[in-house]
């Protein structure tokens, strides 16, 4: 059995790497964003994501064996995030990720971006575990700045997408409208601050897609409906009435995401647990609402901390090293997708 291995995570702008042991034991995550670098152009530029991976990753791989008091040596494989991403931030992981596994002599394996935000609940450290228990099978909402799935997990392996969105994602829904009322990028974070001191009544904003059976979301109408609201006011008008403009937008998303998760619910009504992941579960008033709908459901809802729920290597390392524990394996072939299925 391999006792714990080294993870690469590049598939959009944060560059992460962590030593992660067989049962979920993070020994180090060490993670560079780059908003800094993106924030000038309203949003992520591919050409220059990757750009900043070649230059951050070999010292951070570096840095989280020094931070875990571990070499090479200690090491028994190389997880790494193949697919889905921007493909040129995934090939700067993936090509590094091969190029220590053959200078090393260690299996290799290549993981998906999305089965690594689903396991995130089950990784360990100083500060958090996962409540006793805690197991498959589950629903689980995964919702960042590139993705908004709800999945099923009956097994560690075995997901099914219940539903996803036909559009933008959640966080992109946040980070566009954060940019028309000048919030600056990533905005999702300052929406979800201004928007307690707004009234959640104030603009009517749709719900698309809400009484349709499908468990699909869509956000761009969303957005629409934002653009048209903000141009029939003034700019005086839009600074003083920002709170409710976000409260309001932002109840729209929330409303969205939970009444799917109901509905997810409501047809398989054998599955007693849930878990919120990614970025976007940030956001309090989403924590707030999900909180509240799974004590009515009687749902145990497990949300990992944030370091777990935004694009981190620990929960990469954590389904790679199940992977290579079950006997899989990459070779030196393994490529980068930019898409993938499930
Ligand atoms: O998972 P993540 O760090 O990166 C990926 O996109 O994969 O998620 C980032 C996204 C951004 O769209 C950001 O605006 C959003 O999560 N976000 C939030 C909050 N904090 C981050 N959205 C709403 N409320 C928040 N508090
Ligand atoms: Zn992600």
């Amino acid at each position: 059995m391999i006792e714990r291995v080294l993870a690469i995570e590049t598939s959009c702008d944060d560059t992460s790497v962590a030593v992660v042991r067989h049962d979920g034991w993070v020994e180090s995550v060490v993670s560079a964003d780059q908003d800094l670098q993106h924030q000038p152009f309203g949003g992520v530029v591919p050409e220059i994501a990757s750009r900043n991976h070649t230059l951050q990753l070999l010292p951070a791989a570096e840095l989280a064996l020094e931070k875990a008091n571990l070499t090479f040596k200690d090491i028994g494989g190389i997880a790494v995030t193949s697919r889905p991403g921007l493909i040129g931030s995934l090939m700067v992981g993936v090509v590094t990720a091969k190029t220590l596994a053959a200078a090393l002599n260690l299996p290799l394996i290549g993981v998906n971006h999305l089965e690594a935000h689903l396991l995130a609940p089950f990784l360990r450290d100083a500060q958090y575990a996962p409540p006793e228990g805690f197991a498959p099978p589950y629903l689980a909402l995964a919702i960042s700045g590139g993705h908004t799935q709800i999945y099923l997990v009956r097994a560690f392996g075995d997901y099914e997408v219940l539903g996803r969105t036909i559009d933008d994602a959640a966080g992109e829904a946040f980070d566009k409208f954060a940019k028309m009322v000048g919030l600056g990028f990533p905005g999702g974070a300052k929406v979800d601050k201004l928007a307690k001191s707004g009234d959640q009544k104030a603009f009517p904003f749709p719900r698309p897609f809400l009484d349709d059976a499908r468990l699909d979301f869509s956000f761009s109408g969303l957005k629409t409906a934002a653009l048209r609201i903000l141009q029939k006011m003034s700019p005086a008008e839009i600074e003083a009435r920002k709170a409710d403009l976000c409260a309001s937008y932002q109840e729209a998303i929330v409303d969205c995401l939970v009444g799917k998760f109901d509905q997810a619910l409501s047809v398989n009504d054998d599955i007693t647990r849930a878990v919120l992941t990614g970025g976007v579960s940030a956001n309090s008033r989403l924590r707030e609402a999900t909180e509240a709908w799974a004590r009515k459901r009687r749902v145990q809802l497990v949300v990992p901390p944030l370091r777990y729920c935004t694009d981190n290597a620990a929960m990469v390392g954590y389904a790679g090293i199940l992977r290579l524990n079950r006997g899989e394996k990459s070779d030196q072939s393994l490529a980068p997708l930019a898409q993938s299925e499930f």
